[in-house]
């Protein structure tokens, strides 16, 4: 059951640190962030400041040294590794800042991934998954495997991914990164169009302003810390 009320995300007084050998490395020092049911955030900061660890955490991919994360108002602390599992195949979509997508698998597969995982066979999802791949302009690279695709076009495959299981929360980190600047507005407007109707939250992470002017709130970090959050 989704509570209306609830906000699509939050993490409270988070921390991450991670050990490397005698030394640790404080990429989070304590952060709280709402992400509401609809709204689109955008995370800026420099190289380093958090930002992708913000983002895994916010959507359970990672969990925190110290504070507490809850989706959909649960804390992933009372979910189990199976609800969990289930949370993040069903209710998000998640482009990764590398894409993630898997070698051995087609553009098709790695767009239906999300559907087979729950046991959903690529011919009952294939006008689905056709159909995404066509809004982004993929439909003459369906049978490529990741290794032929550019890179612009295996970050298309990650878009289509992320929607496929229409998703109440896409968390993006850098999805324009290695677009050149009019596919780059072509994704923007494309997440518009996904997302807008939908009532679906989008967090996304960008060094480029325009595409933060993207978000109703722009979240700054600088240090592991949030230094600002404007509203636009
Ligand atoms: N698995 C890890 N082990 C050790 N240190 C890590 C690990 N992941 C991240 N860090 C460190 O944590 C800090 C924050 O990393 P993070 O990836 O969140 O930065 P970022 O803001 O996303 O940077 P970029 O813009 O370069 O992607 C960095 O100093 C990074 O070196
Ligand atoms: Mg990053």
């Amino acid at each position: 059951m989704v509570n209306m009320k609830n906000d699509a995300l939050e993490v409270r007084e988070v921390t991450k640190s991670y050990r490397l050998g005698k030394s640790t490395v404080q990429a989070l020092r304590g952060v709280s962030l709402r992400v509401r049911q609809g709204e689109r955030v955008a995370i800026m900061g420099p190289s380093g400041s958090g930002k992708s660890t913000l983002l895994h955490l916010l959507g359970g991919l990672d969990t925190p040294t110290q504070g507490d994360v809850l989706l959909e108002g649960r804390p992933v602390t009372a979910m189990n590794d199976t609800e969990l599992t289930l949370f993040r195949r069903r209710r998000l979509g998640f482009i990764f800042q590398f894409f993630n997508l898997l070698p051995t698998l087609t553009a098709q597969e790695n767009v239906a991934l999300p559907l087979l995982l729950d046991g959903t066979s690529l011919k009952a999802v294939q006008a689905k998954v056709d159909g995404l791949l066509e809004v982004v302009g993929l439909s003459e690279r369906k049978r490529h495997r990741p290794d032929e695709l550019s890179g612009g076009e295996m970050q298309r495959v990650a878009i289509a991914r992320a929607f496929v299981n229409n998703p109440a929360v896409v968390l993006a980190d850098e999805p324009t990164g290695n677009l050149d600047t009019k596919t780059g507005k072509e994704v923007l407007a494309l997440f518009d169009r996904m997302a807008r109707g939908a009532n679906k939250a989008i967090v996304l992470v960008t060094h480029d302003p325009k595409i933060a002017s993207f978000a109703e709130r722009v979240v700054r970090m600088e240090d592991g810390l949030i230094a600002q959050i404007e509203t636009t």
